[in-house]
Formats: structure tokens, sequence, C-alpha cells
């Protein structure tokens, strides 16, 4: 039966740059797209940039430009890298559109005649000198618990306390440090726990397998018990000044809220795509996929981090304003490089755009994460010498080789015509083309990694009907000619077919291998045929390189956030900001102009100790600290030093090194530091620890 399907991605923010972790979703979704229109569905992959709140208001405001005039760079950054790895968008639009606009109103006008629109006064921070509302994470203050300072308005990260926003002593705005005031406004709140929303979210989310198992375990916790649902109301409004679309009736004076547009953006999106069609000639019952009662579906790919938007609030808001809700909401895990949270310092947090720079191909991962995915909520994880073990042996090794090893006869001895090839004389052709149904099930399924497997053993299966025939030998030998041609033939007619298979996963690969085979574009059903004997390919060019490891270190590299001192400072400046670099604190007072020497008595002051290093570990939370323990002899000091990005902890313990002893204590984020260990840098990367020679004991004094 002929499925029409609306797929989507979640919508990325227009304040920030596509990375590894975001392409996992991008990829998954494409992968599942590619399958279903190869299996000639109707199937339409829309997205936009997701513009709107306060971030993206802040950010054009840094940079000195209008939010407009950021969405539109971001726009084209994002299109670029999302072209780059093959995510082939149907549309790719905006949430800034008129479109955009046009469902929010309505969808807010039916929920207010609905009466599940609710108005009443909040009390929000506000900062005097933006003139703006602040959300609680732009508030700083400090710790009521431990007086640490600099503390975010929900917890510590001293000593771990959590606590209410308003609890912060002397509280200040980061954006621009001025004290906020509480002040009071009216907002609008959807209803949410109205009855008729809870019962509704109930069968939605827990009937019609319209989430994952573990999503609706989920779902149920945060519906309580039935008769006693914990949702509460949804606060949909923000004052002006905001970027996003004015809500009706407010004379500009409340905004909705951008989780409301967003989620709608992909309506907009779709809208604008049958415009677009409908002006080439293409007619698109739109109606039929926004409104109830097609027989269309509607499939959500999401992160589990934002499911509780896209299995409570989203649903509820179409279904009572009269559109169709979702038929499926599917969330994958998060990406891990090496089994760590992605991290600017290990230069794990790998952007979209530097792997395209490093020459690298965008294939190599969708395979990877391909071979990686199911339709879990687990995370998946970017082992790197995984990386490069998987892509040489499976497509290389595996697949690549297959063509390789039968073209060139073909093409010599044949002049590139084909013998018949049949699954009667060749059991191991059937075998592949038997599990063209098995295979396609782990794809709709999004058992990609489960899809891989099997398509890997059947490459196998194909490499030992080549090695056991060996078609070099043949050639060599007289009066084997037909066979010859036979065997490479056969060969040629199971890549054509494993091509098939990996094409949702590799669609470039596979375009190439159309052009040498000279066929046109593979589909499924193209799985049940063969090439016709006297078909004619073309030449064979290579159709994947290996990846090498000097690649990933470059990227690493690449990808490394330097610890950059502002340019102005001198070494040991520089060097304290290694130390604090994630303390954010104002230590720009200007100085009179100094001799440029100091006296023997003024180095005198500094107290200097050999240290060995008793203890080295990771900060959690800290991108480029390391905790040290020191053994200065009378006593152990504990440090935050910044040289994460430069030495591992384990290789540090034992060593001795030199440290300032009589630094004044310094509270930070994660703890005190007692002292600062001295490290050489110069402009470049790199880092490099002091150490005395050999025969110095911990405590013992330099000068
Ligand atoms: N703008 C919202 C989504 C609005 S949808 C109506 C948003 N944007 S995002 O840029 O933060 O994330 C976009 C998608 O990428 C989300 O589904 C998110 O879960 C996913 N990922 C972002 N970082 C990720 C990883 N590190 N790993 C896997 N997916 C990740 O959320
Ligand atoms: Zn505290």
């Amino acid at each position: 039966m002929m499925r029409q399907i609306l797929v989507t991605s979640a919508l990325p923010y227009a304040n920030g740059s596509i990375h590894l972790g975001h392409l996992v979703e991008y990829i998954q979704t494409d992968i599942w797209v590619r399958f279903q229109k190869m299996q000639g569905h109707d199937v339409y992959y829309v997205c936009a940039d997701d513009t709107h709140g306060t971030p993206v208001m802040l950010r054009a405001d840094a940079e000195g430009i209008s939010p407009c005039d950021l969405i539109e760079r971001v726009h084209g950054e994002h299109t670029r890298d999302f072209a780059g790895f093959h995510v082939a968008f149907d549309n790719y639009y905006t949430t800034d559109s008129p479109e955009n606009r046009a469902f929010c109103e309505d969808i807010y006008l039916r929920l207010d005649a609905s009466n599940l629109i609710d108005r009443r006064s909040v009390e929000q921070f506000y900062d005097p000198v933006k003139q703006m509302f602040l959300p609680d994470r732009y508030i700083k203050g400090e710790c009521p618990k431990c007086h640490s300072k600099d503390q975010y308005s929900d917890s510590c990260e001293v000593c771990g306390s959590t606590y209410t926003p308003t609890d912060l002593i002397e509280p200040y705005s980061s954006v621009s440090g001025a004290k906020p005031e509480r002040k009071a406004s009216e907002h609008h709140f959807f209803r949410l726990s109205d009855e008729r929303c809870e019962a509704f979210l109930r069968s939605f989310t827990q009937s019609g397998e319209r989430l994952q198992p573990e999503a609706a375990n989920k779902m149920k916790e945060w519906l309580g018990e039935e008769g006693e649902s914990t949702l509460s109301d949804w606060d949909i409004s923000r004052d002006a000044p905001y970027f996003g679309f004015a809500i009706p009736g407010t004379d500009g004076q409340k905004f909705f809220y951008v989780w409301l547009d967003a989620p709608v953006g992909y309506f907009g999106s779709f809208a604008n795509y049958v415009e677009q069609q409908k002006a080439a000639g293409n007619a698109i019952d739109q109606d039929s996929f926004l409104r109830p009662g097609g027989n269309t579906e509607l499939v959500h790919f999401i992160g589990k981090d934002i499911l509780y938007f896209h299995a409570l609030f989203w649903p509820a808001m179409l279904e009572f304003a009269g559109y169709r809700t979702p038929t499926k909401v599917f969330a994958h895990g998060f990406l891990t490089v090496d089994g760590q949270k992605m991290s600017k310092s290990r230069g794990t947090f790998i952007t979209a755009e530097s792997y395209l720079q490093q020459a690298m191909n965008p294939e190599w991962l969708r395979y990877y994460y391909a071979a990686k995915l199911n339709s879990t909520m687990e995370d998946i994880d970017l082992n790197l010498d995984d990386f490069i073990a998987r892509v040489n042996s499976d497509l290389v090794g595996k697949y690549v080789n297959i063509a390789s090893r039968c073209a060139g006869f073909i093409i010599k001895r044949f002049d590139g015509h084909l013998a018949a090839a049949t699954a009667k004389d060749n059991p191991v052709i059937g075998d592949l083309q038997a599990q063209a149904d098995a295979i396609g099930a782990l794809y709709d399924a999004r058992e990609y990694g489960k899809a891989l497997r099997e398509v890997m053993l059947l490459a196998d299966k194909a490499n030992a009907f080549v090695d056991a025939n060996k078609p070099w030998e043949l050639a060599r030998e007289e009066g084997q000619e037909d066979k010859l041609q036979q065997v490479c033939s056969d060969g040629l007619n199971m890549f054509r077919l494993l091509t098939i298979y990996l094409k949702p996963v590799l669609p470039v690969v596979a375009e190439n291998v159309e052009k040498f085979l000279g066929i046109s574009s593979l589909t499924w059903a193209d799985t049940q045929s063969l090439l016709p004997g006297g078909h004619r390919i073309n030449k064979y060019k290579h159709l994947m390189t290996r990846v090498d490891r000097k690649q990933i270190d470059a990227l690493v590299a690449a990808n490394t956030e330097s610890l950059e001192p502002t340019p102005q400072s001198h070494s040991r400046q520089r060097h304290a900001q290694h130390q604090e670099n994630v303390v954010e604190k104002n230590t720009q007072e200007s100085k009179p102009e100094e001799e440029p020497f100091i006296t023997i008595d003024d180095f005198a002051k500094v107290e200097l100790r050999v240290a060995k290093i008793v203890g080295a570990q990771h900060v959690e939370g800290a991108d480029k600290l390391l905790k040290l323990t020191l053994d200065i002899g009378s006593e152990t000091r504990q440090v935050f030093a910044g040289i994460k990005s430069a030495y591992d902890p384990e290789a540090l313990k034992g060593r001795l090194t030199v440290m300032v002893a009589n630094l004044k204590p310094r509270k930070m984020r994660f703890g005190e530091s007692q002292g600062m260990v001295l490290a050489a840098s110069g402009d470049g990367p790199g880092i490099f620890l002091l150490s005395p020679d050999d025969g110095a004991q911990p405590g013992m004094e330099v000068r």
C-alpha cells in the first residue's frame, strides 16, 4: 500500500552551529526518508531553523546586528552543512515566516475559543538596563548556602545545593551586570491542567503506539495517576521586547514563547513547500496532511531532550485547535564521543563544518551512525578508533572490494559486457535477493544497525563467492573465458544488490555505482531483478577511500578549543587565565604604567615550591580544568589547573612540578583552588608543565 508521510527533524536553533551531535538526528531521519522514497511512497521531509526567542535576540545584539541578519546568515550556514552531509530536505525553511505566523495565530485563537487560554500575573526578573524580562538562566549571584559567587539561579556548582532564583544573594544580570528587579506582568497560559487535555494526553501517549515504549512510560510518570494529573498550565507568552510573533489582541505587548511557534514551524515549512510545488504545477493536498481524517502520516524525529514538548504540549495544541496529531514521535539518544560528552577542550565538540573542511567523507559518518543506531532512546557513542576500523573494514574492505575485483576483467576482456546471471544458477544471488523484505523491515523500524549487519553478512557471502572462483586465476588460464565472464558478472550483480541495500545510507556512492553500472536510479523493487545478459557497464572508478588515522587527529586538533590569551596580557596573566578561565570575572582594571623591572624583594614574595602530583582528576562540567592534589612536603593542596587539553590525569600522577604556594586561595565553581602550578605556553596550541631535575623533593623551595 502506498503511504503518504510528512516527516520532520527537530528545528535546530538559529544561534548555533550544526555539530556531530545534531547530525545523529538529521542523518537518522534522512536515511529513513530515503528508504521510504525507495519504496515508492510519497514522502515529504521538511525542517527549518528555530529562529525566535531571547538567546537569538541577545546573540544578535552581542554581534551588533539585527536578529533578522543573524538568522539569515545562520540559515545559509545550516543549509550548507546539511547539504554537505547529504541530508536531503524537501524544504528547509524558517520559523520566522508568514506561514508560521498564520498557523500560530489560528491555533492560539482556536484554543482561546475553546476556553483553554488563561491569563494571569507572573513575577519575573527584569533587567532595568536592558529593559527586558530575562529568563532565569541569565541571572547569577551568590549561593545562599556556601556564599560562593557567580552561581547560576537554580543551583550552586560549588556546594551542590539547589534553590529558587529569588534565594540568590546579590543577584545580577549576566547580560548587563545590572541588579535585576522583580516585576509582575500578565502572561498567557495554555490550560493543560484542564481535564479535557489530561484525558486526551493519556490516550495519546498510552495507546496507538505513537511513542516508543520507554517514552510512553516516561509520559505516564509525568501524567501521574488517573484523575490526579500533575500537568501544570504552560506559560506560552513573553513580554516585549522579544524576537517572535506578537499575540493577537495584545497591541504588540505580548509575544508567543519560542517553544509555541517552533513546532508549528513544521507546518509552516510544509505549507511553504506546498506553495512552491503548486507554482511548479504539482498539486499536494495540504489539508490531508494537516487536518484530521486523512490517511496520511505525520512522523517526528527528535532527541530525547525535547520529548516533553513533542509528546505533550504539541499534540495537545493540535488536538484542541482542530489539527491532526502526530502519528509517530521517534526519539533518539544523545551522542557521546569516545564514551564521554562532547567537549571543546578534548576536541570532540566537532562541528559539521570542520568535518567537511578536513575533506573527510560524509558518507563515512553516515555509515558509522547507521551501524550504531537502533529504535531506542539509548545514547550512541562515536568511538574514533572503532569509526576508522568499521568504515575501512566494512565499506572499503568488504563492499567496494567486490566491484574492484570484478569490474576490470569485464571492461578489459569483454568490452564491458555482462553475461546473464540467475538466482537459479548462483544460489548466492538468490540469498541476497531473499533478504530484501527483512532488510526493508529493519530500516522501516529504525533498526539500522541490525539492517547493516545483515547487509555485511551478505557482502561476506559475495566475497566468499569471488574468493572461491578466483577470477584473477581464471584470467590466466586457457579456455576459461566464459567462466571468467560469468563469475565477474555474478559478482557485479551481487554488488548491485548490496548497493540497493546501502543506498539509504550511502546516496552518493549509490549514484556513482549507478553511473558505473550504466543503470537508472535504483529502487527497492530492483532487488527482484538482475542485470540482463549483454548489458554494458562503464569504466570502474574508485568508489571510496579508507579513513586515515591522521585525518581523525587533524579533526580533533581543529576542534580543540585553544586557551587563547587576551592579546595584551603577559605570560603570567595568561597562565592565570588557564587556571581560572571557567570563572567569569572582571579583572580588566587598568594599571598605571610601571617600571619594566621588579626587585629581588618583589620576586621573593612569591613562594615557589616543588610539588608532587599525588592525585589528578577530571572536573565534572569543566571543559578545561583538571583537579590536582599536590604534596608539598608539609601539606597537601588542591589546585584547579587549566591543563586538561594537554594532559591525561593518569599520566600526571606521581610526577613533580612547581607551584606557587602562597597564592591567595580562590573559590571557583568547583571548589577552592589553593595555589597554581606553573606551565609554559606559546602562541600556538600546547601547554607544558614545568618539572624540576631529578633529585628534587616535594616541598623544596624554588629560588
Ligand atoms: N530548537 C529546538 C527544537 C525545536 S523542534 C520544534 C532544539 N534545537 S537544538 O539545536 O538544540 O537541537 C536540535 C535537535 O538535535 C534536537 O532534537 C536535539 O535533541 C538534537 N541534538 C542536539 N545535540 C545532540 C547530541 N549531542 N546528540 C544527539 N542529538 C542531539 O532542541
Ligand atoms: Zn553553594
